[in-house]
């Protein structure tokens, strides 16, 4: 059970990082609408991760790495942890200021009005750092399950 768990919360981090790559691409091309329900999407992706995460940990689920270089599997989970513990606030930041823009615009073709402007810059600024974090957070999410999945062993629960 708590391996089928673990085995979707990987495919919905991984999906999220999907979803975040089409609302980059499409933000570029201009299309806000698509941008913005990519982006919801990616969100809501993530949120379920963290909840599938956060159920297997309260299962009591570990897997310890039994593999070759240790160390640099450690930095990587380290490196891992520290970036998606960042990664919420980031993303609330970035939610947060393309909410109060597009609360402020009306709508999707108004961004340029100076009230929503200024938030739209701030969601810039915010993006800036919310975008490498999350795809960092979802690609190294991934590498350590297939690690663990080669050289993991279950060491509590389940
Ligand atoms: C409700 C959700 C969102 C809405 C309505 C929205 C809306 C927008 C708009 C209107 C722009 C264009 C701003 C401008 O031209 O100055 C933009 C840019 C951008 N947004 Fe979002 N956004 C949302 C969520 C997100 C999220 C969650 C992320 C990533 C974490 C994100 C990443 C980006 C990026 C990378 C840009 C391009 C920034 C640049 O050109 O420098 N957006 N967004």
């Amino acid at each position: 059970m708590a391996e089928t768990i673990n085995q979707w919360s990987v495919i919905m981090i991984v999906l999220s990082g999907i979803a975040l790559i089409f609302g980059v691409l499409f933000i570029r091309r201009g299309n806000r609408e698509a941008h913005m329900r990519s982006m919801l999407t990616a969100s809501a992706l993530a949120t379920v991760f963290l909840v599938l995460y956060l159920t297997r940990l309260a299962m009591g689920y570990e897997k310890t790495y039994i593999g070759p270089n240790k160390g640099a599997y450690l930095a990587l989970l380290l490196s891992h942890i520290v970036l998606a513990a960042a990664n919420l606030p980031l993303a609330l930041g970035a939610l947060w200021h393309a909410w109060k823009g597009l609360q402020a615009a009306g709508n999707l073709n108004n961004i340029d009005a100076p009230a929503a402007r200024a938030h739209f810059n701030k969601h810039r600024a915010w993006v800036r750092w919310t975008v490498p974090v999350w795809l960092y957070v979802a690609a190294t999410g991934w590498i350590i399950y297939v690690l663990l999945h080669k050289y993991g062993q279950v060491s509590t629960g389940a």
